[in-house]
């Protein structure tokens, strides 16, 4: 489950903090890509350099960092709340603790904590009889009234000397409580147990061995959609062309060429619950494909083409009963006019529009402005690709 999960992990100001750095590299050695928000307190505890090093990413501390950077700014906690799959607060103080019963933001952790999306997971960490006080124990019964999830201390030898229950549990225990907690989250989502087929990227249509028609698709719509479908539970296939950016792991992805090739592949999956055809598919591929490199004292100046099929269009016409078909629509001109009469034609029920000159969109950028047409309504949305992806989903299955 951890696989290729996003984690925030939470450090707070206790002597466990200097565990979270194993607990870190176990989730990592799982797959996951972790990021570290640490208490000021924490951080007398462990340098924030030990976190930064191991997750490779800056650490957050402060919701005002002195030295602001593009990638550290006071907006953070929101990026962050929205990106990760999981937020995990290991060791979690008393003080911590009360706050997040209190709603408090006085820090990056505690700020995030409310900004998060994805589920909590907290192990209380202390030291004494403080775990059995009555205020731990009210602030414990509230985060769970929460929905947030806990994962009590273990007992034996506590740092004061003591023994007694608020030791952090071992890095196995908290890694099976992770994946506990991913696979239910699943099990819950609204695309839970429903099989999803994304299509990405560009398709290539070979003139001969060395060159081809092609277009500039990245991928990265495609790619976000896949994510966005699979954290929402579906059991994703992405069949996508060629594109330079990595696969998302946990998912069953299928390279294919040419879109006659994406078309084979999308009819094996055409029965699926959802089918979203994001990928930018070549209108058009050569009469006649050379099996040896066209030489250009041989060759005729022009290049006879021929359509290829159109796979939403077919899908459209195949559809079965509460299957939901969703299609893009990349426009120069008239966006609304022409993705409407496509989302008819094709007989889709949504289509993703954007417009190809505008800034912050598009083929290569990480962002995209997009209108979100159905059969009832459009909306738009905008933001980072995953942000997009998400919500366009989250729009289209939670609402439903
Ligand atoms: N599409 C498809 N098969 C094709 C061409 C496009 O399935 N041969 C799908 C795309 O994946 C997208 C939608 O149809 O979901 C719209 O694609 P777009 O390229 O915007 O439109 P076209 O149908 O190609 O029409 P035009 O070129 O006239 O804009």
């Amino acid at each position: 489950m951890l696989s290729g999960k996003r984690i925030i992990l939470g450090v707070t100001g206790g002597i466990a903090a200097y565990k979270a750095a194993f607990l870190l590299r176990a989730l990592q050695k799982a797959g996951a890509e972790v990021r570290v928000t640490m208490t000021p307190s924490a951080t007398r505890f462990v340098g924030a350099e030990t976190f930064s090093s191991l997750s490779k990413h800056e650490v957050a501390v402060d919701v005002f960092p002195e030295n602001s950077s593009a990638t550290q700014s006071w907006t953070q906690h929101i990026s962050w709340g929205e990106w990760a799959d999981l937020f995990v607060i290991a060791p979690c103080t008393a003080n911590t603790l009360s706050k997040i019963a209190a709603g408090a933001a006085d820090n990056m952790l505690t700020s995030t904590v409310l900004a998060a999306r994805c589920p909590l997971l907290i192990c209380p960490t202390m030291d004494g009889e403080m775990y059995e006080s009555p205020a731990v124990q009210k602030n414990l019964d509230t985060v769970q009234e929460f929905g947030y999830n806990l994962l009590e201390p273990a007992e034996g030898y506590l740092a004061s000397g003591l023994e007694g229950k608020g030791r952090l549990p071992d890095t196995d225990l908290i890694l099976e409580e992770c994946n506990a907690i991913l696979k239910k989250n699943k099990s819950e989502g609204p695309l839970s147990g429903q099989k999803v087929v994304v299509t990405a990227g560009p398709t290539r249509e070979h003139i001969d061995p060395v060159r081809f028609i092609s277009n500039p698709s990245s991928g990265k719509m495609g790619f976000a959609m896949a994510e966005a479908a699979e954290r929402l539970g579906a059991d994703v296939t992405l069949i996508h062309g060629p594109v330079n950016i990595s696969k998302p792991a946990g998912i069953t992805s299928i390279e294919i060429k040419s879109a006659n090739e994406l078309f084979e592949k999308v009819k094996e999956h055409a029965n699926a619950d959802v089918i979203i055809m994001t990928a930018a598919v070549s209108d058009f591929s050569p009469k006649e494909v050379h099996s040896q490199k066209v030489k250009k004292d041989t060759a005729d100046s022009t290049i006879q083409l021929k359509q290829t099929p159109d796979i939403l269009a077919w899908l459209g016409d195949q559809k079965k009963d509460g299957q939901v078909l969703i299609g893009f629509a990349m426009e120069t001109e008239n966006l609304l006019e022409n993705a409407q009469v496509k989302l008819k034609k094709k007989s889709a029920d949504w289509i993703v529009a954007n417009a190809l000159n505008k800034e912050d969109s598009g083929f290569a950028s990480d962002k995209n402005k997009v209108h979100l047409l159905g059969a009832k309504e459009t909306i738009q949305i905008e933001g980072l690709k995953s942000d997009v992806a998400r919500k366009v989903l989250s729009h289209i299955f939670r609402n439903n």
